[in-house]
C-alpha cells in the first residue's frame, strides 16, 4: 500500500471512532471508556509512524526537490509535529480519566476539533505536495510504515521525542512497556467481566 493511501485509511479509521464516541452521547459510560481507548491507540501508532517514516521521508525528497520546496515542506511538518505535540498531552490526560469525569467530554471534544484540523490540513496541503515530491518512494514508505506500526507505542508520549534519530531510539523501548500495560489492562477488564471477578467485587463491596 502507498503512503498516501494508508494514512488516509489510519484518518478514516479515527473518524468512524469519532463519530461512535458521538453517537454513545451521555450513555453507555463503559462502552465510551472502549471507543476513547481505541482513539489513544490509533493515534498514538498513527502519530508515531508520521514522525518515524513518513515526515522525515517527505522532508528528505524536499530537500532533494530545491531549496524552495524544501522550505514550503518543512513548515508544514514542523507545524504538523506541534500539533502532534498538543494532541498528545490532551490523549494523556484522557488516559488517565473515566468518563464519570466532568472535563471528560469537554476534553474530547478539544482533542477530536483538533484532530480534524489536522487531518484536513494533511489531506490538502501535505499530501499532495508529498506525492510530487515522493513519486516512485511513496510505495516504499508505504511498506516501511505498515511493518513500523507493528512496533510503534500504542500510547502517547508527549515528553518522547519525536524526531530522527531519537524517536528511533527511544520508540522501540516505549513500545515494549506499553504493549505490557495493554496486556495487564486488557487481563484486567477480562477478569472484571468473569463470574469470579464480579464475586470477588461483591465480596469487596
Ligand atoms: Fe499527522
Ligand atoms: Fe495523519
Amino acid at each position: 500500500m502507498d503512503a498516501i493511501t494508508l494514512l488516509t485509511q489510519d484518518h478514516k479509521t479515527v473518524e468512524s471512532l469519532f463519530k461512535q464516541y458521538e453517537a454513545l452521547g451521555d450513555r453507555a459510560l463503559k462502552q465510551k471508556q472502549k471507543v476513547v481507548q481505541k482513539i489513544i491507540r490509533e493515534l498514538a501508532i498513527h502519530a508515531a509512524i508520521e514522525e518515524m517514516v513518513f515526515y522525515p521521508g517527505v522532508r528528505e525528497a524536499a530537500a532533494e526537490a530545491g531549496s524552495k520546496s524544501s522550505d514550503a515542506a518543512d513548515d508544514l511538518v514542523l507545524e504538523a509535529l506541534e500539533e502532534h505535540h498538543i494532541v498528545k498531552w490532551t490523549l494523556a490526560e484522557l488516559e488517565k480519566m473515566t468518563p464519570e469525569d466532568e472535563r471528560y467530554d469537554a476534553k474530547m471534544q478539544v482533542l477530536m476539533e483538533s484532530v480534524r484540523r489536522h487531518v484536513q490540513e494533511e489531506e490538502e496541503d501535505l499530501f499532495p505536495k508529498a506525492q510530487r515530491l515522493l513519486k516512485k518512494s511513496i510505495n516504499e514508505l508505504g511498506e516501511r510504515m505498515e511493518k513500523a506500526k507493528k512496533m510503534a507505542p500504542t500510547r502517547p508520549h508527549p515528553r518522547a521525542p519525536d524526531e530522527p534519530p531519537g524517536n528511533y531510539i527511544t520508540g522501540s523501548m516505549v513500545a515494549m512497556a506499553d504493549k505490557g500495560k495493554d496486556l495487564v489492562r486488557d487481563l484486567a477488564s477480562k477478569v472484571r467481566s468473569s463470574r469470579v471477578g464480579k464475586a470477588v467485587s461483591e465480596l469487596d463491596s
